[in-house]
């Protein structure tokens, strides 16, 4: 259940380097302090087969190796979070994919390394972030 009619949902993962540089309580403090709430929360490493399918949509692209290999190199943090205009609020705070042309006071501007080990991902849409969900957590 949702706590609003105009609250939407959004998938959140702190990726292996962010998680490895303890980054993960500075992330979720900027988090909650843009309004959304972290309704469900998981630790885990994925397997190869895990982050290839996850990352299924670039599969042509020429990093998507390099990426699968780095989402399963350490632990992450997979989280639901929940709030107004969810998808698009938290990919504003996350910043531009590349955290060198992120925004100042963005989650990748702060916590990124490079366009690959960049800190976090979220949901791109609505769409994807129901299949996103439903990857990690059970209805
Ligand atoms: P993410 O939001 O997890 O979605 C796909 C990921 O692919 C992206 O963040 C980056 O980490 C990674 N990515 C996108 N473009 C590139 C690129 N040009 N080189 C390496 N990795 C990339």
């Amino acid at each position: 259940m949702t706590d609003s009619p105009s609250a939407e949902r959004t998938l959140c993962i702190i990726k292996p380097d962010a998680i490895a540089h303890q980054f993960m309580e500075a992330i979720n403090e900027s988090i909650e302090a843009v309004g959304l709430r972290i309704v469900e929360r998981k630790e885990l490493t994925l397997t190869l087969e895990q982050a290839q399918a996850f990352y299924a949509v670039h599969k042509e692209r020429p990093f998507y190796e390099s990426l699968c290999r780095f989402m399963t190199s350490g632990p992450i943090c997979v989280q639901l979070l929940e709030g107004k205009d969810a998808v698009r609020a938290y990919r504003k705070l996350m910043g531009d994919t590349n955290p060198e042309k992120a925004a100042d006071n963005t989650l990748r501007k702060r916590f990124g390394h490079s366009i690959e080990a960049n800190a976090v991902h979220g949901s791109d849409s609505p769409e994807n972030a129901t299949q996103e969900i439903a990857f990690f957590f059970a209805p």
